[in-house]
């Protein structure tokens, strides 16, 4: 696993020196999914750059990555190895010139993570773990914060694209604003996470996709941070890549916030 997640980090490096490359010396392309999600060229590139190494590397593996393969499907068949790829997480901030951009790799076997890098090419970070061997920050081990009530955390969260469900993620900001120190709107959901693995952050909570945040889970949870969702899995889904409703704190708050999202989503 040690070789793989090497390839895995390098992929990363690779690729974040290409996305900081194309915002430093290049007119920035972009476009829309969707009509309202918004991805640049760089975003293209990057996934390119990844998923041809990936495919020279391993061909019998499968990848699920964000720009070139979507298909959240692949992360229910277990049968073979799957890399999932966000190429640039935190795309608006990218866009905007904000330094809250990651490359998020993931690599799972029989539906469990077994390792995850999220590289900060920006601010040249590089979180880091294996499944069972801990997690890293730039070659040092991090753990999460001690935090025991929810009062006296920082939380983090993000807002979907589309402006259509607002209401019920409304209802538990506002729960969580009333009950928490204060919230903090990083723009990337892997940095978020990872943020919560080195103890920037306590907790975060949202619904995304695989690629944003399998990497991201299991560094955290090596960091000693409980990891769950505050709705249900669906039976067969593969708890590591499914992305709706998932919390991810320290382990001292995550039964109390739990149970207030779970009660604001009523
Ligand atoms: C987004 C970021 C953001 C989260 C969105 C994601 P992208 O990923 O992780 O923090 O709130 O749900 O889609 O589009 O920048 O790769
Ligand atoms: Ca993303
Ligand atoms: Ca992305």
């Amino acid at each position: 696993m040690q070789s793989i997640a090497d390839f895995a980090e390098q992929l990363a490096r690779q690729a974040g020196d290409l996305v900081r490359h194309e915002r430093e010396n290049t007119t920035l392309r972009t476009d829309y999914k969707d009509q309202t999600e918004l991805v640049t060229h760089a975003d293209l590139m990057a996934d390119k750059l990844i998923t041809d190494a990936i495919r020279k590397q391993y061909p019998d593996h499968r990848i699920l990555s964000e720009e070139s393969s979507p298909d959240s499907s692949l992360a229910s068949d277990l049968d073979s190895p799957l890399w999932i790829i966000d190429p640039i997480d935190g795309t608006v901030n990218y866009a905007y010139g904000h330094p809250q951009v990651a490359i998020s790799i993931a690599y799972a076997e029989g539906g469990r993570v077994q390792l995850g890098v999220v590289h900060a090419p920006f601010v040249d970070e590089t979180f880091r773990a294996i499944h069972g061997g801990g997690a890293v920050l730039n070659g040092r081990a991090i753990e999460c914060n001690k935090a025991t009530v929810p009062r006296d955390s920082l939380f983090a969260t993000g807002f979907p694209y589309t402006k259509d469900y607002l209401e019920p993620i409304l209802k538990r900001l506002n729960t969580m604003l009333i009950h928490c120190r204060d919230l903090r709107r990083v723009g990337s959901a892997a940095l978020d996470i990872c943020w919560v693995a080195c103890g920037r952050l306590d907790a975060y909570y949202e619904s995304v996709k695989p690629w944003d945040f399998a990497a991201a889970r299991l560094i955290a949870v090596e960091a000693g941070a409980r990891a769950g969702h505050f709705s249900e899995v669906p039976e067969g889904q593969p708890a590591d890549v499914w992305g709706q409703d998932i919390l991810v704190s320290a382990p001292g708050i995550y039964d109390d916030i739990r149970a207030m999202l779970r009660s604001a989503s009523e």
